[in-house]
């Protein structure tokens, strides 16, 4: 396969910036699986950005590889996981991600949150295939996408929307029809959906407020999942003993 071109980064003064485009805090439903379900070993965070899940993943005790083109992001990445004392838990690799070979069999959870919207539609189809063979038996993923909701989406009932459009909506090339990221997880062998969601979100993290429509999920390779009690956690167990 020939190497894609170095890419200039569309991403780079949204990272440079003192507080970094997406801010500090995790994807949701992302956190909350990790907390309750404490996946082990490797992990790696696919459009990683300045970090905000990768030092999550960490922060649980994964092992994570960073992977974005965005050398920027890979650089705030490294510098926060200093600050917070988890480089040994971290590592970043600058690379696009349709280069990647992901080894089978390795992960114990993969986050990919809006990145295959960044991609080709076929692009994102292969990776994501990539993505299901290389988690372990045991192994989970997250994956975020912008729908065609979105008011940046050229398509489908994003045209109609009035609502203020991200400022980097421009770099999102493949939004994904209602319902298509459920239906390639329920067409994959051997995956179990544990949460998907279409929703809209306004982000104050970077530029001027604006609004998102995006689809969310949570998948696993085994339907063992004993811990998840969804998101928030509806019915967990007790933790203290009852008088
Ligand atoms: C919307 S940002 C999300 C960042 C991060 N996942 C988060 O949620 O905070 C999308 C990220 O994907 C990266 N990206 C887009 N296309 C990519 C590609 N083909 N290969 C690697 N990274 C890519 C961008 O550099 C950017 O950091």
């Amino acid at each position: 396969m020939a190497s894609l071109p170095p890419p200039s980064d569309p991403f780079q003064e949204a990272y440079q910036r003192e507080s970094p485009a997406y801010g500090r805090t995790p994807s949701p439903e992302l956190a909350s699986f990790l907390e309750q379900c404490r996946p082990q070993g490797k992990a790696i965070d696919l459009g990683a950005g300045a970090g905000r899940d990768t030092l999550e993943m960490a922060r649980c005790g994964l092992h994570v590889t960073a992977v974005d083109r965005s050398e920027t992001g890979l650089q705030r990445i490294e510098q926060r996981a200093k600050e917070e004392h988890l480089s040994k838990w971290i590592d970043t690799l600058a690379l696009d991600v349709r280069e990647l070979q992901l080894a089978p069999a390795t992960y114990g959870f993969i986050a990919a949150t809006t990145v295959l919207d960044h991609i080709p539609l076929q692009a994102a189809k292969e990776l994501w295939e990539h993505m299901i063979q290389s988690l372990v038996d045991t192994g989970a993923l997250y994956v975020e996408v912008h729908t065609t909701d979105d008011p940046g989406s050229p398509t489908g009932r994003g045209p109609q929307r009035t609502e203020p459009v991200s400022e980097t909506a421009v770099h999102v090339i493949n939004h994904f029809a209602p319902n298509q990221l459920l239906q390639w997880a329920v067409e994959t062998e051997g995956l179990h959906v544990l949460r998907y969601e279409e929703r809209t979100e306004w982000d104050y993290t970077h530029g001027p407020e604006h609004l998102h429509a995006k689809a969310v999920l949570l998948a696993s390779r085994t339907p063992e999942i004993l811990n998840w009690y969804g998101h928030p956690a509806a019915f967990p167990k007790r933790t203290a003993p009852q008088n």
